[in-house]
């Protein structure tokens, strides 16, 4: 039995029909029950209607609730951590009233044994509709970046570092339409860019050896503040595409629709019950007075993140509201820091003396209090070890667990271990819900598109194709859905003129010119992304130019960065189109030019019949 969670045993999966018991909150403690509502949505809505996911190295299932929230449901969620499984079970397989299908199975297991058969025959499902998850890459933080020690050809093996490799298994055993991985933002630098690169790469050619599409596969970050989290936060997601599914992602996500952006600390956390150091209960009522007076102050900002991310109706209860003991050291030095100011900052602007014994050269910043009036910093998972960073802004104390998981934009109905250190732990990994929100949410639009077809084709967007057309006909390449042998070499020959202009020429390129060159280059390589034209990392390959026509220009193809996919004879155009779009020469339907990328995927006998275009916005 779990600390902080009754009636639930480890170890075993919880599917479908399996008898389940509420958390310790509920009426009917430790009994064994299915609510009917569950039973209901999952045997009809659940199945017919929605799209499908797991979620791999799930922890207690941040990124799992964003993507329920977005409307999916979540047949799998896996991680090998007990207490991860634990948390995840008691509150997204059974969530009382929370609205969501429920996470099928919660599987605690190791996804370096796991095989992707196994689950699909436990399951009863070989196919999905996204694949989400953040396997860690603690591996490649230890890498040396500079010093070549343990870096490039000398890296020394560790297994953690292939972590993304048995993600990728499952990609290529389900091949789902679309997969996100969640990682930090240090990936892009690890161990050189390597791990960056590689994660790219890899993904790009799955399964191309046996003749399956591969996924086109872009880096995007994302930004917490900018997506309602009241924390700062920049994360990197690695988004692969099928390759025989047309459409883009935009490089920016849109926030959740409960949400705004740039909310502060203060507006999140300041209805919460007054405590000293190493005081509070698991589970106590909300101070309803000082709920009050805290919206009445922050207005409209609090009000929505309180009822509607952090869903305060939802449960009466506020739990895992218990501050840390601290030394009465730590209480004098934590004292002398004003809201908003770090102990570097105190010293150095004034002149404060602190007792802390660290040495106050290298740890100088190591106190740091919060501000009400601006984002928390980011929340690890090494707070679970002190609090010292997190003091709260006015009280004289570190954030508690439910402090930290309303930062993160866990509602307050999720319930933690009551064991602090494992709260701490679960809540600094998880990827905040809200984020995980906007992430579904995309994927959501993204599949939309691609299976209505025509829905988002409207008229506006059939005159571009028309359009579209018209130009690369004009030009001999193509018309819609209709592709002769020598129109691919014809678009080889627009690109070729382009790509041979020095830079002075191309900046001089009047736009409908410069426009017709970048769509013959997504037609003839729609597997590129465009967010991928500015990063294209160091190393290069020599590929197969298979869909050439004529061995004419497969110099202008066969040299490419490995993490990009990006040949580098076109480099110079991806740039060009970006400064275009930059100054507004180009718009987004120029530059994420669907219909010459459909255009190109029909030619290569790609799309599937259903499977249209999708922009999503
Ligand atoms: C960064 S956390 C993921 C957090 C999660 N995405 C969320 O939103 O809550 C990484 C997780 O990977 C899990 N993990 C690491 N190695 C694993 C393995 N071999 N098999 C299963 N899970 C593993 C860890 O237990 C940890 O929970």
């Amino acid at each position: 039995m779990v600390e902080g969670f009754d009636g639930r045993t480890n170890g075993h999966d919880a599917g479908y029909g399996s008898q389940v018991s509420r958390p310790t909150s509920g009426r009917t403690e430790g009994v064994p029950w299915v609510s009917l509502g569950r039973y209901m949505r999952e045997k009809t809505l659940v199945k017919k209607l929605m799209p499908t996911c797991f979620d791999l190295f799930c922890g207690c299932g941040g990124l799992t609730l964003g993507m329920q929230r977005a409307g999916f449901h979540v047949l799998a969620a896996i991680d090998y951590d007990t207490n991860a499984i634990a948390t995840l079970r008691a509150n997204l397989v059974d969530q009382q009233g929370a609205g969501l299908a429920p996470v099928s199975h919660a599987l605690q297991r190791d996804i370096t044994r796991f095989q992707p058969a196994e689950l699909a025959t436990l399951i009863g499902v070989s196919n999905v509709d996204a694949i989400v998850g953040g396997p860690p890459c603690q591996g490649f933080s230890t890498a040396r970046q500079v010093d070549g020690a343990n870096h490039g050809a000398r890296l020394k093996p560790d297994p953690r570092r292939n972590l993304y490799r048995n993600f990728l298994r499952y990609v290529d055993f389900f091949q789902p339409q679309v997969f996100v991985i969640e990682n930090v933002l240090g990936i892009r630098t690890a161990a050189g860019g390597e791990y960056f690169t590689r994660v790219q790469k890899e993904a790009r050619e799955l399964g191309r050896a046996s003749g399956r599409p591969g996924y086109r596969v872009h880096g995007q970050t994302e930004d917490a503040w900018e997506l309602g989290v009241p924390q700062k936060r920049r994360r990197q997601l690695i988004i692969g595409v099928r390759n025989d599914i047309p459409g883009y992602f935009l490089p920016d996500l849109k926030p959740a629709q409960r949400t705004q952006t740039h909310v502060c600390l203060g507006a999140a956390i300041g209805d919460l019950p007054v405590l000293r150091a190493g005081s509070g209960q698991d589970e106590r009522d909300y101070d309803l007075a000082l709920r009050k007076r805290h919206i009445q102050k922050w207005g409209d900002a609090a009000r929505k993140y309180l009822f509607e991310v952090l869903e305060i109706n939802r449960t009466t209860k506020v739990t895992n509201h218990v501050a840390r003991p601290h030394s009465d050291r730590d209480l004098r030095d934590f004292a002398r820091l004003r809201e908003g100011e770090n102990s570097a900052r105190a010293m150095r602007l004034r002149g404060i003396a602190f007792e802390f014994p660290y040495d106050k050269s290298s740890f100088k910043d190591r106190y740091t209090r919060q501000s009400r009036r601006y984002p928390c910093s980011t929340i690890v998972a090494h707070l679970s070890k002190d609090g010292l960073m997190f003091i709260h802004p006015t009280q004289n104390r570190s954030l508690t667990p439910r402090e930290a998981a309303r930062v993160q934009s866990f509602p307050d109905w999720f319930r933690f271990p009551t064991a602090r250190t494992h709260a701490f732990r679960l809540i600094g990994n998880a990827v905040p819900p809200l984020i995980a929100e906007a992430v579904g949410s995309a994927i959501q639009d993204f599949l939309r598109g691609t299976r209505t077809p025509g829905v988002s084709l409207g008229t506006r967007r059939r005159e571009r194709v028309q359009t579209i057309s018209a130009s690369l006909l004009g030009a001999g390449i193509c018309t819609r859905n209709k592709f002769t042998l020598n129109s691919r070499v014809d678009a080889a020959r627009i690109l070729d003129n382009i790509a041979r202009l020095d830079r002075r020429a191309l900046l001089a390129l009047p736009t409908e010119e410069f426009l017709r060159g970048w769509h013959a280059l997504l037609f003839l390589l729609p597997e590129l992304h465009p967010n991928n034209a500015r990063d294209h990392g160091e190393g290069v390959e020599t590929v197969v130019a298979t869909q050439l026509m004529s061995p004419d220009f497969e110099e202008l193809f066969t040299t490419r960065y490995a993490r990009s996919g990006w040949p580098v004879a076109l480099e110079h155009i991806g740039r060009e189109a970006w400064r275009r779009y930059e100054l507004d020469e180009l718009s987004d339907e120029d530059l994420y030019c669907v219909e010459a990328q459909y255009a190109g995927l029909t030619a290569q006998g790609r799309p599937k019949s259903g499977h249209h275009r999708a922009l999503t916005r």
